[in-house]
């Protein structure tokens, strides 16, 4: 518990504590939440001392979330008179705000109660009341008794109680309170031992050293050939590949993002490779430091990371002159000593302040179960507070991480995804990888094999991938005796050629979100003329009903792909190859970058959202009809003229992806 020290609290509330809790007649009051079964992992300790002073949060009836889909294909489908009139975020917040009636009822409520005007703060996002109250206090206001919670992991302790009340003329307006029956932590015990349990690994990871020996001789010299492509993807194979111009541009504002976690790039890597393939980027270049809760980056060449280097040494080639932001997140502790089971949450709390007290689907803030808690109780961690709102986000952000959908609550899930949709109103793009493991996912990640049901034959969708309100970006592969000037084929490579392990683009429908409307069409056709051959089932309602292995309604993945195999860096000081959707990423997101860049020069906004603009012009992708995603006891899918959950769309042609961005307004 954090006892905290205002000296606001009213003296003269006298109650007594040990009656008040439940209410004998209350017409007037209904439970407004009531805990059904005793939680597993938290044991009830005992009754929260009367003074001791508790953090209350009363989270409010949001207006017009169900509406934010409405909002932004408004502002992002071609067909759209306000394409690319992109939101304010006051007006973002303004438009999902509370009413004002919620506001009043619930003030006027807890005025008449004795918290008095001047000890409540409504949050910036409008969202919250928040005060300090003795438990005695909050008990006699919501009829309820606290007690303490301890976590099996001994780390954590909790106030909550089982059932609160509410008059139920206020109940419409609010949405749940804190503390409630919710293991809300507000602190983590310090201890020397950590007894946490390391966490899991985020499932797209590159892929790290090739596991066959490189030919000797092999005529790595020639930067500019195009003649070996089929086996090394350099700089110049990937502007051939999608017809990319030299940039020249570098519009202040349009720096390109790029997120890492755990992973981190080194300076001595990065000159090697620009020694080697771009010679006119000035060795030294790196990208502005962005950190967050405690990151910390460059680190010596020893301890390069093969994430953060793929993704530099593919983006910087094609955006420069411009410049690109690192993301770098959560301390050292959290990022790699002791992963969380959650994901993304402090590298958005950072972006927007008002996501780090932002209540939706029952989920308010980070989740202090399965996201970091800071200052980190933990020796050497980052003592500073959670980083809210420090950050812009900058219009074009990479993101070469994932986990699987089923490792995080749906709630959990629903929240981020929400916020990508207001980041997207407010014209940012944001591209994640699809995974590395085809149809399944990560192996140890949700199960064992990294597929779903008993049998390991259920297919296991990616997170934040599945979320319909980012771009998901698959990977490709020039295989051998093929060349750019031909469509690629979906990546996948059987374990020890050349990678350690099996490797196969991933893709697939997820069982959280239902396909959204952009979508549909291409889905329809989809089955409609190349229906795969496998028992589905339809919503997750009936997860693996009948013998499905997917979700026959759910969002498809990927929207789009990009090269992610046999990618050639530099990594610990030596030439290697890299590969994995983790590559894709960062070339489609460099893309975009350009394209905003050319927008910018005419006077338009960036693309934001840039999903409903691809599925309703195919025509500026090449679509690959060749491959498939194997895992999970399967073949997976097969890549098809038209969407399909390998591929998506296809790779990108700039010229056309140009052409028909710039037609928008
Ligand atoms: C939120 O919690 C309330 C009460 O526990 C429950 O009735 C409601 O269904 C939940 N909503 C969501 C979106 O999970
Ligand atoms: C999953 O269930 C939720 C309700 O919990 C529903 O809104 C959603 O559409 C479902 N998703 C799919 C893909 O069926
Ligand atoms: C990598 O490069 C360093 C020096 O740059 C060298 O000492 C080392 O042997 C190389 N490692 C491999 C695996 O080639
Ligand atoms: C199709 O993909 C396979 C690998 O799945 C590859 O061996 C073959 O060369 C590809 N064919 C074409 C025409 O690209």
């Amino acid at each position: 518990m954090r006892f905290f020290t205002i000296a606001a609290v009213a003296a003269s509330v006298a109650l007594s504590v040990q009656g008040a809790a439940v209410p004998s007649h209350g017409a007037h009051l209904a439970v407004h939440e009531r805990r059904s079964v005793p939680h597993r992992e938290w044991i009830k300790r005992s009754r929260i001392p009367s003074k001791t002073k508790l953090p209350v949060r009363i989270g409010l009836k949001q207006r017009n979330l169900e509406k934010g889909h409405d909002y932004l294909m408004d502002v992002s489908h071609p067909d759209s008179p306000n394409y690319g009139k992109h939101w304010t975020s006051e007006q973002v917040i303004e438009a999902f705000a509370p009413a004002e009636e919620t506001v009043d009822a619930v003030r006027d409520w807890l005025v008449a109660s004795g918290i008095s005007p001047g000890r409540i703060v409504h949050s910036d996002n409008k969202a919250w009341f928040a005060f300090d109250a003795f438990a005695e206090e909050v008990e006699q206001l919501l009829h309820a008794e606290y007690h303490e919670y301890e976590h099996l992991d001994g780390d954590r302790v909790a106030a909550a109680c089982d059932e609160y009340h509410l008059p139920t003329h206020i109940q419409e307006h609010i949405d749940y309170i804190t503390p409630g029956v919710k293991m809300i932590t507000t602190s983590r015990k310090r201890s020397t031992k950590r007894s946490s349990i390391p966490g899991k690994s985020k499932g797209v990871t590159p892929l790290g050293a090739p596991s066959t020996k490189w030919p000797t001789g092999f005529p790595f010299n020639d930067i500019n050939s195009l003649e070996t492509c089929d086996v090394l993807i350099t700089p110049a194979c990937v502007k051939a590949l999608y017809d990319i111009p030299t940039n020249t541009k570098a519009t202040p504002g349009n720096e390109m993002g790029v997120y890492e976690e755990g992973d981190y790039y080194d300076q001595e890597d990065l000159d090697l490779f620009f020694q080697k393939y771009t010679p006119y980027i000035p060795q030294g270049t790196h990208p502005t430091p962005n950190f967050i809760d405690g990151a910390e980056a460059p680190v010596a060449v020893a301890d390069g990371g093969g994430e953060s280097t793929l993704d530099m040494e593919l983006a910087y080639p094609i955006i420069f002159p411009q410049s690109l932001v690192l993301y770098q997140t959560d301390d050292y502790d959290y990022a790699v000593e002791y992963p969380v089971e959650g994901f993304g949450n402090e590298f958005l709390d950072a972006l927007d302040g008002s996501y780090c007290t932002y209540s939706a689907y029952n989920e308010t803030g980070d989740d202090p179960k399965l996201d970091p808690v800071y200052p980190d109780p933990h020796p050497g961690g980052y003592q500073g507070q959670l980083m809210c709102g420090v950050y812009k986000p900058t219009n074009v952000i990479s993101i070469s991480y994932g986990e699987a959908e089923i490792d995080l609550p749906e709630n959990y899930q629903r929240r981020q995804c929400n916020e990508f949709l207001k980041l997207g109103l407010q014209g940012h793009t944001f591209l994640y990888s699809s995974g590395d493991f085809g149809v399944g996912g990560y192996p140890g990640d949700a199960t064992s094999s990294g597929c779903l049901g008993p049998d390991g034959t259920i297919f296991d969708p990616q997170f934040p991938v599945n979320c319909p309100y980012v771009t998901a970006v698959g990977a490709t592969k020039v295989y051998p005796g093929h060349s750019v000037f031909e469509p690629e084929s979906a990546a996948n490579d059987l374990a020890g050629a050349p990678w350690a392990r099996a490797y196969s683009t991933a893709g697939g429908f997820s069982n959280v979100y239902a396909a959204p409307s952009y979508q549909q069409a291409a889905l329809s056709t989809y089955f409609a003329e190349h229906n795969p051959p496998y028992p589905y089932y339809e919503g997750n309602a009936s997860f693996g009903a009948n013998g499905g292995v997917y979700n026959r309604l759910g969002r498809g993945i990927p929207d789009v792909s990009a090269n992610g195999d046999n990618i050639a860096v530099f990594l610990n000081g030596n030439f290697t190859i890299n590969g994995g959707t983790s590559a894709a990423t960062p070339i489609f997101a460099s893309i975009i970058t350009l394209i905003n860049e050319e927008r910018l020069a005419l006077g338009k906004s960036p693309v934001g959202f840039i999903n409903p603009a691809l599925y309703s012009n195919p025509w500026v992708m090449t679509d690959i009809t060749n491959g498939s995603n194997p895992n999970c006891h399967s073949d997976g899918f097969s890549a098809v003229p038209g969407w399909d959950p390998v591929t998506g769309l296809g790779t990108p042609n700039f010229p056309r992806m140009l052409e028909m961005f710039l037609s928008l307004p």
